[in-house]
């Protein structure tokens, strides 16, 4: 069984009263859900998270890190940081920070072993443009992305990882891929992992979907085979609408 994942993926928003009314309102409605539900935030919210989610359900995630531990990395945020907060995520290799952060699948991998040596859970991105899909190269990317992401990665780390299958032209666009298209994909993403792990991993592997989904749309996404949960970044900055998306 695989147990549904929703993770909030905040970008760069809120200030930490915002965020700590955000808990508020919302930890009650999600109490009780059979889902996970993460919130993956700026670093500057994290602590000030921590507190105010304690005692509920509500997990947490940074959005990024480095794979080093320490070192003269200006601006960077290292595991052991993050571990100290206590967070149990980390968003790597999303889409956004592949586009402009020069994000390779190379330092995805840096990161995704990283994070695994120190006890945080990676939601680890992929997906392709627009580009790429009209010219039919969507299986082929998202394949390599998966294979080099993972290189070297134990099957015994592997149910650690989640995955998250984010189409870049399905993101903040308001454009949402079908349900249909959606599981198609992470349908071949579990195969992809059937190759490289075995039948077990590939039964229990999670898979989300993430790109525009909100309130009105989330069951039918949910209620799809291949689909295990719901990376979302708009929708999860309103309480209301990220509520009704745990309580699909
Ligand atoms: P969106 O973003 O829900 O606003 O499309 C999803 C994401 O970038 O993770």
């Amino acid at each position: 069984m695989r147990i549904p994942i929703i993770a909030g993926n905040w970008k760069m928003h809120k200030t930490i009263n915002e965020a700590v009314q955000f808990v508020n309102d919302i930890k009650e409605k999600v109490q009780g859900t059979d889902v996970e539900v993460v919130i993956c935030a700026p670093f500057t919210l994290l602590l000030s998270l921590k507190e105010a989610a304690a005692g509920s359900n509500i997990k947490l995630g940074a959005q990024n890190m480095h794979w080093e531990n320490q070192g003269a990395f200006t601006g960077e945020i290292s595991p052991l940081m993050l571990k100290d907060i206590g967070i149990d995520y980390c968003i790597i290799g999303h889409s956004e920070r592949r586009q402009y952060f020069a994000e390779t699948d190379e330092t995805v991998n840096k990161k995704i072993h990283a994070a695994l040596q120190h006890g945080i859970n990676p939601i680890f991105c992929v997906g392709e443009t627009l580009e790429e899909r009209e010219s039919g190269k969507t299986e082929a990317i998202v394949k390599s992305q998966i294979q080099n992401g993972l290189e070297n990665i134990s099957g015994e780390d592997m149910n650690k990882i989640v995955i998250a299958y984010e189409p870049i032209w399905a993101i903040g666009t308001g454009k949402t891929a079908t349900p249909e298209q959606a599981n198609e994909v992470i349908y071949q993403i579990r195969e992809t992992i059937k190759e490289l792990y075995g039948e077990t991993i590939y039964t229990e592997v999670r898979i989300q979907y993430g790109g525009s989904v909100k309130g009105s749309n989330a069951e039918e996404i949910m209620n799809q085979e291949d689909i295990d949960g719901a990376l979302v970044g708009g929708a999860s900055l309103l309480p209301d609408e990220f509520v009704q998306i745990v309580n699909f």
